[in-house]
């Protein structure tokens, strides 16, 4: 057993300590949603009981409290990912709306059969917004493969490039296999070749902190919500100069510098981007979630996490007839499964009755659950709040599936 006491935070999560139906909630669906500290609910209340009003454009106290308050989130969440002085944050709805950023600017950026290198293990929100650019563009999508271990088949991603490449996008890591892709070697590797990188982060900051400064990809992108933070908010770090380049992904009130009758002219990044109200409380929130990170010991987190995810496999195998995907040694506490006698929607439902939150289904990946040749797995994806009592209701849980349909 680690070091890690997840008892010490727990009481800092006010949904972990309720019941569904009589049971203690066991939340193993961490993958989809984070849970919130105290402290980050406090910090929205507290903006609308006290602070609220809109930023940037009043003269007024509460609007130039709420204008700090949203700038000083925006400067310690940038602080906090070691944002390299090239680059730039910008607050979006979440990971989806930072790649359809990202595509909708390339888009005046490529031309027809330029090729972008993407992995079979991708998000949807990091397939579509480039297959809806390739079909506009006329460009060519690769879609590598992975090993045995659902660890991304490094040799082939690197033999995709060619002249022509212009673009790797790719996870930090997978939300169905748990897998952590060498995202630092794969930056590399791609800007010695010519290529734009973008790196999905969404599963990784809910696992310990990131160093942007170590590897600085050209963008970078995570959801607020699956961060302990709320939704509705995300960001996307991205190259200053890259991102002046671009034309807005959208417009409005806030990105302008000049609007005429005969024209507009833009303001430079992060305005440029933030066309309209932005989720101002919400900006505010993840500022806090990021401080509230910053008190964990991450690399006992780490092997807490580990220590969670192989104690499920154990209890899993004991059922017989169980099939886990992602056992690279290299992953997160994600545990994804088949039990053959039980479709996973009937093992999630069964799994339900017993307090025990998990998700079934493709999870938004559905080129990968073709890849593997399944229609769908149930997964368990653990926080750092997670603890072996969990584990052992999720066994318990499954257990009941056993005899249902064992
Ligand atoms: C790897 C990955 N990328 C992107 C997303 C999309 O995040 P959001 O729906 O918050 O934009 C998710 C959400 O599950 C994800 O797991």
């Amino acid at each position: 057993m680690s070091s890690f006491d997840p008892e010490l935070y727990r009481a800092d999560f006010p949904i972990l300590s309720r019941e569904i139906d009589g049971k203690p909630l066991t939340y193993l669906d961490n993958g989809a949603t984070s849970q919130k500290p105290q402290c980050v609910i406090d910090a929205t209340s507290r903006f609308y009981a006290n602070e609220n009003a809109n930023i940037h454009r009043g003269v007024h106290y509460l609007s130039r409290t709420a204008t700090e308050h949203y700038e000083a989130a925006r400067t310690s969440i940038k602080s906090a990912l070691r944002t390299p002085e090239t680059h730039e944050l910008i607050f979006v709805r979440g990971a989806t709306e930072g790649i359809n950023l990202i595509t909708n600017g390339l888009a005046e950026e490529l031309s027809a059969g330029d090729e972008i290198v993407l992995t079979i293990m991708e998000h949807h929100a990091n397939i579509v917004p480039w297959q809806i650019l390739a079909q506009k563009l006329d460009l060519k999508l690769h879609f590598i493969g992975l090993t045995e271990e659902g660890a991304l088949d490094l040799d082939a991603w690197k033999a995709a490039f060619n002249e022509r490449t212009r673009v790797a996008s790719f996870t930090h890591i997978s939300n169905v296999l748990g897998t952590i892709n060498p995202v630092a070697e794969m930056v590399a590797f791609a800007r010695s070749k010519g290529a734009t990188t973008v790196v999905d982060g969404a599963q990784a900051l809910p696992h310990g902190p990131v160093d942007l400064s170590s590897f600085e990809p050209d963008f970078y992108v995570f959801s607020g919500h699956k961060v302990f933070g709320p939704d509705g908010i995300g960001v996307l770090v991205g190259n200053r100069d890259r991102l002046n380049g671009f034309v807005p992904y959208q417009s409005g009130g806030d990105m302008i510098d000049r609007v005429a009758v005969s024209g507009t002219t833009f303001r430079e990044v992060p305005e440029r981007f933030e066309a309209g109200t932005p989720n101002i409380s919400g900006a505010i929130a993840l500022a806090e979630a990021f401080a509230y990170m910053e008190k964990i010991d991450w690399k006992a987190a780490a092997i807490h996490e580990r220590s969670l995810a192989e104690h499920a496999v154990e209890e899993l195998k004991k059922l017989g007839d169980i099939q886990v995907f992602g056992t690279t040694p290299d992953k997160t506490a994600i545990v994804s499964f088949l039990y053959d006698v039980a479709h996973p929607h009937d093992v999630s439902t069964i799994l339900d009755t017993e307090g025990v939150a998990v998700r079934d289904g493709h999870h938004c990946a559905q080129p990968l659950m073709d890849y593997l040749k399944v229609p769908a797995t149930v997964r368990a994806s653990f926080a750092f709040y997670n603890t072996h009592a969990d584990v052992e209701a999720f066994a318990k849980g499954m257990q009941k599936v056993q005899r249902f349909f064992g």
